[in-house]
């Protein structure tokens, strides 16, 4: 499938399917990560995993391309707190993503707390134009003490058995992706694993990336 047609299965997938229950990767930056930071979860999805990071009581914002999942997900965030904290945006929006990433951003600060970008799952979701949106508003916007999770199918991943194979995907390079996080000078690699066992869904075992990085 090619990429322009990704928010269509996004919303059809989403009418249908309910993926809830937090993902190892979660698990892991909870470990990592306290309440100091106000979490901000790129291609949100469900919310399996913000909704995680909610009950147990950190700040946390939602974004989704996806307005079918979105709305499900302020329905629940609404009914549990009071509040929507999902919104759906387009990130290869240069405009939308950028002001919203602005208006989190001083929600963060009057709560005097720094932002972690959480994504799992979204960088393969997306194509090389929209990464460079991605990365480049992280650029301008974060701060030093500021940081972003990252997990994501690497090209290794690519002969692996899916459950779901017919939507777009982008296998990722890490050496590839790291020359490029250099091209940053702001983003610095705290921690890195590859490979399987790492997030084991019925009888998938991706190979996958996963990345902490500071900025500075
Ligand atoms: C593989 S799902 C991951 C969902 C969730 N993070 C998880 O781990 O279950 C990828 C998500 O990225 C979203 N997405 C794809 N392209 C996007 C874009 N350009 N802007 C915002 N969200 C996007 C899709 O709607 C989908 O929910």
């Amino acid at each position: 499938m090619e990429y322009n047609e990704n928010k269509i299965y996004w919303d059809e997938f989403y009418r249908k399917e309910e993926l809830y229950g937090p993902s190892s990767f979660c698990n892991l930056v909870k470990c990592s990560f306290g309440l100091e930071y106000l979490i901000i979860d790129i291609g949100c999805g469900t919310g399996r995993d913000s909704r995680a990071f909610l009950e147990n009581k950190y700040e946390v914002r939602g974004i989704d391309s996806s307005e079918v999942v979105i709305t499900k997900n302020n329905e629940y965030s609404l009914k549990q707190y009071s509040k929507e904290v999902y919104f759906s945006i387009d990130v290869s929006c240069v405009k939308d993503f950028s002001s919203l990433i602005n208006s989190i951003k001083k929600i963060a600060e009057m709560q005097n707390k720094k932002i972690l970008i959480y994504s799992r799952f979204f960088l393969h979701a997306i194509n090389d134009d929209t990464e460079r949106v991605f990365l480049d508003t992280l650029e301008v916007y974060l701060e030093k003490g500021d940081c972003i999770a990252l997990e994501f199918r690497t090209i290794e991943d690519k002969q692996t058995t899916k459950i779901y194979d017919n939507h777009y995907r982008r296998y990722i390079d890490t050496n590839k992706f790291e020359q490029n996080l250099k091209k940053y000078n702001c983003f610095e690699v705290s921690f890195f694993q590859k490979g399987t066992g790492m997030s084991l869904y019925k009888t998938e075992d991706p190979y996958l990336a996963r990345y902490f990085i500071d900025v500075r």
